[in-house]
Order: C-alpha cells, then structure tokens, then sequence
C-alpha cells in the first residue's frame, strides 16, 4: 500500500516538470487519492496558472469528493487573479490534505492551512527539505527579493575556460553540452555578459532533444550598452525574450543604439548603479519576477559572482586535458577576485561522456 511519503514524492516530482516556467509563482504538484489510488494530478500551468489544485480538481471532477489532496506547497488562501486553491479544495469536498511545504508568501504563510482547517479538513505539515528545494528560486526571492542562483562553468583540468585562441565554446563534449541546455530548461533565465556575446554569438535557447524552452529569457550584464544588433540574440529577441542590464550613462552615451535595441525587441533594464554589482543585477531580476536564473559567463561575470557569494550551486565541468600556458585561466581571475577563502559543499559528480559534471552548494543557508 503506497504511503503518504510515496504520494507526496509524486507530487514533488510533478511539481518539477514546471520549473522555470511558473514565475513568479511556484512550481507546485497536487495528488488526488481516494481508497489508496491516485485519481488526478496536476501541475503549475506556464506562466504561473492554473494552479496545480484547480488543475488536478477538474480532472476529477466529482470524484474528489471524499479524496486527500497532497500538495508540495501549501495551497494558497488569497484572492489574486483567481480564486483560492484552499477555497477550490473546500468547495469540493476534499476531507484530509497532506502539504510538503509551507508557502513563505506572507499573503500565504500559514493562512491557507488555517482556511481548510478552519473548515473542517484535517491538515498534516510535513517539511520536507526535498519539497522546500524545489521552490528554492520562489522562496529566496520571497525572503531575498533577489532569485536562485545556478552557475555553470565549463574548463579543462587545469581550469582553463578555452585555448588561446579562443575556442573555448566547446571544450566539453556533446552530453556535456546536453546537460547545460537541461539546466537551461529548468530556469526562468540565463544571464551572460557581454564579453561572452561578443566573442562566442550564444543562442542561450534550449535545443533539441530537450523540449523547447519558450518562455526562458536571456540576458546580456552590458554595462556599455555594446550589444551588437547583428548578434544572434538581439535577431531572435522578438521570438525569445532577450534583456540587457545597462546603466543610465550607457543609454545616454549610446542613446540610438538603445533605441534601436529596443526596436529590435530588446529590453533594457537601466540601472543606475554603474558597477552592476551581482546584488543589484539580482535585485533588478528578482523586481522583474525572475525566481530562477543559470550563470553561463566568461571569466569576468563568473568570478564577480562567485567573489560576492551570489552564487546558490555551482556547476563545474571538467573536461579531460590540459591546456597549459596557452589556456584563458578561469582559476586566476577568480584568486584576484576572490577577498577570502569560501567554501563549496559537494553535492554530486557526474560522468558525463568523457567529461565529468561537480556540483557544488556555495550557499549553505539556501540548501534548503
Ligand atoms: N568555458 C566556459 O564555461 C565559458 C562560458 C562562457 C564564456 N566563456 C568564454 O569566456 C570568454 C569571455 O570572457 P569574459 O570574461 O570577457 O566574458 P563575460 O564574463 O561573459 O563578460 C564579461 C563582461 O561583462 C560585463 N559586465 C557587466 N557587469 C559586470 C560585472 N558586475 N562584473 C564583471 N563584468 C561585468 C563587462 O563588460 P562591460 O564592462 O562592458 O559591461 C565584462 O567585460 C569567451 O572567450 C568565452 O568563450 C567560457
């Protein structure tokens, strides 16, 4: 007989199809069973709606009557753009819910299990550190204002980014690659800087045989508004989201390439801090709704972030070979940028082809 953990992982696990799709909201999965048997689930819808409840109540219908419901997250007790999922489970007729995790929004926080409570349905709180990890973006953006942040970097053994001459696309193989465009697939956004637009032409899209990605927005930390307009990314902006993070001196220097950025479907986010220190880039992201976002930047970028402990996971590739003197070192740049010694926490290592995946928690306090 399956148990409530086992009907709860489900939920979890549906609730991660919608990762990198659902912001600003959650990514939640609901579970519907009746005499020991699902009877319908479902998922965040893109965008953020339906909610997973009201998805998983009209696919049962009149069946829910009598059902438990286990949801990874508390359901919600507010008034938004659509009614309450406490209110929609009440209505119909759900007798016992089992939550993984309760929702930190202050408009939720506790309210949403006081409603079904209040109306005569049995609760039970878990807190499953799995269920809190999967909204990790969602939460630290409700406690932070700032989203989730994932980085990835890819080097040979000797912790060089490319060669010399600058072939350093591709220094891992094909699964590697595979498993970058899967990190792509399951955030709100990929942030790059421009010194990587300008020497590698990124598509930043999430490519076959991975589902495409529509809604993933891609953003260049451009600090001199030096975006070309024949990149890759400012031709495909009107089809895929494309921001730059600039500054107000930028767009008053360069006042009709931002213009005719924009005309291209480009969004300027202009911030008047002139460095773009990562607090402010996030801040501005978490403003703009982001929960979610892979690091994929040259030497520069990465560092900055790393050195001001921003980074939430690492994902480090190895590829196997050394490049020597010759190499563009990711190592080096980080020593002179790094003030003190911080600690990273293994989590995984994963053969990947020839090359091999670490990943790395760098910020204990969001391991969730
Ligand atoms: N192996 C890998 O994993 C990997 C991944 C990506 C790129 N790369 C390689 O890295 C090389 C490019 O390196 P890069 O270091 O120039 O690229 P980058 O880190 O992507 O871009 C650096 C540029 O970003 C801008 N920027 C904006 N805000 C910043 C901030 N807060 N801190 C630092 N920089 C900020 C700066 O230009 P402004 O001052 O003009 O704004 C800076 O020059 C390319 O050869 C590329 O192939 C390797």
């Amino acid at each position: 007989m399956p148990t409530d953990e086992h009907f709860l992982a489900h939920a979890i696990r549906l609730g991660a199809r919608g990762l990198g799709r659902t912001a600003p909201n959650p990514s939640v999965g609901c579970v519907l069973v009746k005499d020991g048997a699902i009877i319908a689930t479902g998922v965040t819808g893109d965008g953020g709606r339906p909610h997973a409840e009201t998805v998983a109540l009209n696919a049962a219908g009149n069946a829910a009557r009598g059902a438990i419901a286990y949801v990874s997250l508390e359901p919600c007790a507010h008034h938004g753009k659509t009614p309450p999922c406490a209110e929609a489970l009440i209505k119909a007729g759900v007798v016992h819910v089992v939550v993984a995790a309760i929702d930190p929004d202050p408009r939720v926080a506790g309210s949403g299990i006081a409603m079904l409570e209040a109306a005569g349905i049995s609760v039970e709180q878990k807190h499953l550190p799995e269920a809190a990890r999967l909204n990790r973006g969602f939460f630290k953006r409700v406690a932070d204002g700032m989203p989730y942040v994932a980085m990835k970097i890819a080097t040979s053994l000797d912790g060089m980014l490319g060669d010399h001459t600058g072939a350093s696309k591709w220094i891992t193989g094909e699964a590697a690659r595979q498993h970058g465009h899967f990190l792509r697939s399951e955030v709100d956004a990929v942030l790059t800087g421009i010194g990587t637009v300008l020497a590698d032409d990124p598509q930043l899209t999430v490519r076959p045989p991975l589902a495409p990605h529509p809604n993933l927005v891609r953003i260049v930390a451009d600090r001199q508004l030096r975006l070309p307009l024949t990149s890759h990314l400012v031709k495909s902006a009107n089809t895929h989201a494309v921001w730059a993070i600039t500054t107000t001196q930028a767009v008053e220097l360069n006042a009709s390439h931002a213009s005719d950025l924009r005309e291209a479907g480009v969004k300027l986010l202009v911030l008047e801090e002139e460095t773009l220190a990562p607090t402010t880039i996030l801040t501005a992201l978490g403003g703009e709704g982001i929960t979610r976002v892979l690091l994929e930047a040259g030497a520069h970028l990465s560092t900055t972030f790393l050195a001001a402990h921003a980074v939430d996971r690492l994902y480090w590739y190895r590829a196997p070979i050394l490049l020597g003197s010759g190499g563009k070192p990711a190592i080096q740049e980080l020593a002179t940028t790094l003030a003190r010694a911080t600690h990273a926490y293994p989590a995984a290592r994963i053969p990947l082809g020839n090359d091999h995946c670490e990943i790395y928690e760098m910020n204990p306090c969001s391991q969730a």
